[in-house]
């Protein structure tokens, strides 16, 4: 964990996010293979989800919902200092999705640049900003988490290809003038060595001087009743991390912004805080898992509708393939989304 005493303070000054038109129902994937609405829906929580058409992919999403954010936070594009999209389904290794939306936006030759931290991306790229604010580097950066993961599924694999949907979240941050630091405690962490539960080999095919070709799909793969198993140990325990570095005790907290997995997963996480439905922020129902983008479609479209209510506070947590994991307690000012 980070030694926020020399930092910068960081201001969360601008949330957006953006998902497809197209809808794709439970009901609609028993066209494709032997399932049902009523297995999906009581294994995951997941009714629909929405999937990219045509030429649309991850980065007109994550363009979208930047331009969102942007307008939320009152930057102008040519302000960026800094773009870093997170994501683990781009529709190219590149040009980078951050290339394309510093393009985009006409933000000038800013630096911009991918990562992939899954579905932790979003509060991987809020820790690397804070380090870059917090050192004084840069004063404004924005952070796109997008994922297209529609394209990356294999459709006939019914244990994987139900779970997943397409989407866009982004978050402007800032040098906080204020002197108030919206970053009350984070901890990213990883572990290589079971990162053979979730895999996306990009095999591609040797110089067929060296051996025959052959077609190899690139799919994703998932080992679902491992990484249940590890999600529901490691987030609880490193949400307790991040309480007791915030000095903060649960019921402190308003709000809980969980990765959008398995509704199973966050019933399990807000069991062990003790939070009422209310405190819970889950649209699972409507999205499925978007990877990177859950967590922030779900702090912005939670306080679109109302669920909500700024200012507050909320945990944010993540996990994904690396595998990856991440916790944030932040401060939600009024007017960021
Ligand atoms: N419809 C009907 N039956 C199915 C389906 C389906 N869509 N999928 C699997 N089954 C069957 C299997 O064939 C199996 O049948 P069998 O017992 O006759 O062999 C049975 O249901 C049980 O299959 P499991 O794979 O063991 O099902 P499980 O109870 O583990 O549920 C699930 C699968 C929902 C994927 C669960 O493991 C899960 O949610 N895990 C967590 C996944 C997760 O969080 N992923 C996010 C990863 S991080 C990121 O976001 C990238």
């Amino acid at each position: 964990m980070s030694n926020k005493n020399k930092l910068i303070p960081l201001k969360i000054s601008g949330v957006g996010y953006c998902v497809p038109e197209t809808v794709i129902t439970n009901d609609d994937l028993t066209k494709l293979y032997d399932t049902s609405d009523e297995w999906i829906y009581t294994r995951t929580g997941i009714r629909e989800r929405r999937f990219v058409s045509g030429e649309e992919n991850a980065i007109d999403l994550g363009y979208k919902a930047a331009l969102n954010a942007i307008k939320k936070a009152n930057v102008k594009p040519e302000e960026l200092d800094l773009i870093i999209a997170a994501s683990s389904a781009p529709p190219n290794l590149y040009p980078s999705i951050a290339c394309r939306i510093q393009e985009k936006l006409g933000a000038g030759k800013i630096p911009a640049f991918d990562i992939t931290a899954a579905c932790s991306g979003l509060i991987y790229t809020l820790e690397m900003a804070r380090a870059y604010i917090g050192a004084g580097l840069y004063k404004k950066i924005l952070l796109v988490a997008t994922d297209n993961n529609s394209r990356l599924c294999d459709w006939t694999d019914r244990g994987v290809s139900i779970l997943f949907g397409d989407g866009a979240g982004a978050m402007v941050v800032e040098e906080a003038e204020d002197g108030v630091d919206d970053i009350l405690a984070i901890n990213i962490k990883a572990d290589g060595s079971i990162g053979e539960y979730l895999t996306l080999p990009l095999t591609g095919q040797n110089c067929p001087l060296v051996e025959p070709c052959e077609e190899k799909p690139v799919h994703i793969k998932m080992n679902g009743k491992e990484v249940y198993k590890f999600a529901v140990r490691i987030i609880p325990e490193y949400i307790d991390k991040c309480l007791e570095a915030a000095n903060m005790k649960a019921e402190e907290v308003d709000y809980l912004i969980p990765h959008q997995a398995n509704q199973r997963i966050i019933e399990a996480i807000q069991q062990r805080l003790g939070y009422s439905d209310n405190k819970v922020i889950s649209n699972i129902k409507y999205y499925g898992n978007t990877s990177a983008a859950s967590v922030p479609i779900a702090l912005a479209e939670g306080v679109e509708k109302g669920k909500i209510k700024l200012p507050s506070t909320a945990i944010l947590c993540g996990f994904g393939a690396g595998m990856t994991w991440g916790v944030a307690i932040v401060r939600l000012r009024e007017g960021i989304c």
